[in-house]
């Protein structure tokens, strides 16, 4: 039974990495048939959007997308593509998992998510300029909201998320003690939903700034950290550079209807074309889009196999300090895939 799934190559190292990615689910006989559509540059010379209709057609259809990452156009006045389908789907949870697969850097054995909610706090862009003594501009007004709502249900994801994957620990992580209101309504909300997970999921709170540095003095002690938007964005940047950074970080934008799995890095122009862009996030991306369709068996097949190929046979990418190539990597792979 095939699963329809949408491609977006994307711009860049785009279709270095989904080629080299497709060819690996297909030795897997993951159960995807892929629709392929455009998205990006690519997409603004053919039909004048970086994510046009047809695009957003099939993803709506589909429900799941495999996407490559999108060279946002400068200055052109498109509205980011990120923003474009977290509003058009929904997609209000953005699960961003961090597991050392490269031994003998500084942080070893971590294995842990961070939970972001996509949709609310202070990135809902609600920003002006106000006077301040002559200069009309001299000001910088913004504002942010969390609703009780949304809040109640992006813990919950993190919740039901521990549950599925046997995870211990959920920590809520906010500013209540400073904004008392807008963080505070998501502690609030946190604390009584950690309540019907009693006795299955542990809660502990955390202060953000002091997560910050807990994530860098002692990363072990978390498991799945759910928060609002702005610390989810600075704290997933975080764990992903506690493990090998850019190329070693997947991520998933999930919602209701729909749900979008990609790589967190962009697509790299300065090495597009040259066969030496790292894979590993995007395929990490595939293995939790298997996963997310229930097919957790290949998910394991793929994340054994990277870590064959990274700490047994010790291949390193560019990025990595090393110097094998995509098409070499890739081979690698497909042989340990067995
Ligand atoms: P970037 O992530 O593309 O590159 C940053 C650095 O990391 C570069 O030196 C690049 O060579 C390296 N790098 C990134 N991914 C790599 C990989 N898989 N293998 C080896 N090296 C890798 O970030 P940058 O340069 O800020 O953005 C480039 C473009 O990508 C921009 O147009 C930006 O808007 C877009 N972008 C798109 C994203 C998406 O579609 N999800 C996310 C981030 C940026
Ligand atoms: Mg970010």
């Amino acid at each position: 039974q095939l699963i329809p799934a949408t491609l977006i190559e994307g711009d860049g190292i785009g279709p270095e990495i989904t080629a080299s990615v497709v060819e690996i689910l297909a030795k897997l006989g993951a159960p995807f048939s892929w629709d392929r559509q455009a998205g990006g540059l690519g997409a603004i010379e053919q039909f004048g959007a970086p994510l046009p209709q047809p695009t957003l057609d099939s993803i709506r259809k589909t429900g799941l997308a495999l996407k490559g990452p999108l060279t946002t156009p400068v200055g052109a006045g498109f509205k980011s593509v990120n923003v474009t389908m977290r509003q058009e789907f929904g997609l209000y949870a953005n699960l961003r998992p961090t597991r050392t697969v490269v031994p003998g850097g500084r942080f070893d054995k971590i294995d842990l998510v961070v939970v972001r909610e996509n949709i609310e706090g202070l990135y809902a862009a609600m920003e002006h300029y106000l006077p301040e003594g002559d200069d009309p501009k001299g000001l910088a007004y913004g504002a942010g909201f969390n609703s009780r709502r949304e809040c109640a249900r992006i813990v919950r994801f993190a919740f039901d998320y521990a549950v599925a994957n046997g995870r211990k620990k959920v920590t809520l992580v906010h500013k209540a003690n400073i904004l008392k209101i807008l963080s505070g309504i998501f502690l609030e909300e946190g604390r009584r939903i950690a309540r019907e997970y009693e006795g299955k999921v542990a809660v502990e709170e955390r202060i953000v700034d002091a997560c910050a540095m807990q994530l860098v003095t002692d990363p072990w002690q978390y498991d799945v950290i759910v928060t609002t938007n702005l610390f989810g964005d600075i704290l997933s940047d975080l764990t992903a550079g506690l493990v090998g950074g850019l190329g070693m970080a997947p991520g998933a934008n999930i919602g209701p209807n729909a749900a979008i799995f990609e790589a967190v890095h962009g697509s790299a122009p300065d090495i597009a074309g040259k066969g030496i862009a790292n894979p590993l996030a995007l395929l990490m991306a595939a293995s939790m889009m298997l996963a997310h369709v229930g097919r957790q068996d290949l998910a394991t097949r793929i994340d054994t196999a990277i870590d064959r190929v990274i700490r047994i046979d010790g291949v390193r990418t560019r990025d990595l300090g090393g110097e094998t190539g995509t098409a070499e990597l890739t081979q690698a792979l497909l042989a340990a895939l067995g």
